[in-house]
């Protein structure tokens, strides 16, 4: 699979920014606050933690260096393009995450490490049982992109058990899934099956399939 590094991701104002924003949502330890932003194509917005202007700026600066990240990863998805997602992710120090492929939905699944200064990166895998783990080490500003493959772009992350793990989760998305098992060559029936089913075995047994 391929995985596309982005050192210094942000401009400084951008982090700078981002860093200074208050998370209200309470975490324990085990736990995750997710603050959902969002933008269309078409411009409509629904957010959560930035104003219109900051998402509408965000949005304005990044999408091309994303949407040709997109083209060098998946070529075929990049005509799927239909909304972006600019998710903060806090998580507590003792949270993981347990190995997945990502949603059909995501075209792109981009990462962006905030802060602290030292945490765990993101970890990928050759299986879904965890061979051949790389670890995309922690850094501030590194930006972690690939473009997900049914049963194939297997990746986790948690935190390292000392502290608080912030990032911005920037995606490129599709509502059409359709399609994406068509560029993909995978099995839609199942591919949607698992897509369907699996936030409910997640949140239920703690495991996806
Ligand atoms: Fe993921």
């Amino acid at each position: 699979m391929k995985i596309k590094i982005v050192n210094n991701f942000f401009d400084k104002s951008d982090i700078d920014h981002i860093c200074s924003l208050k998370l209200h949502k309470k975490i324990d330890d085990n736990g995750i606050a997710v603050y959902h932003n969002k933008i269309s194509k078409s411009g409509e917005i629904k957010s959560e933690l930035f104003d219109e202007d900051t998402i509408k700026s965000l949005h304005k600066k990044y999408h091309p260096i994303a949407l040709n990240i997109l083209e060098e990863l998946s070529p075929k998805k990049k005509d799927l393009y239909e909304f972006t997602e600019f998710h903060l992710v806090e998580t507590g120090k003792d949270f993981q995450f347990p190995i997945h492929d990502d949603i059909p939905n995501k075209l792109l699944s981009g990462v962006i490490y905030i802060k602290p200064e030292q945490n765990s990166g993101t970890n990928f895998f050759d299986t879904k049982k965890g061979d051949g783990k790389r670890e995309i080490e922690w850094k501030v500003n590194k930006a972690v992109f690939f473009s997900r493959e049914e049963k194939n772009t297997w990746h986790s992350y948690g935190g390292d058990g000392k502290s608080r793990r912030v990032t911005i989760v920037y995606n490129l998305m599709t509502n059409d899934i359709k399609k994406v098992f068509l560029a993909e060559k995978t099995n839609q029936f199942f591919g949607s099956f698992r897509a369907f089913i699996n936030p409910y075995l997640f949140k239920y047994f703690k495991f996806t399939i």
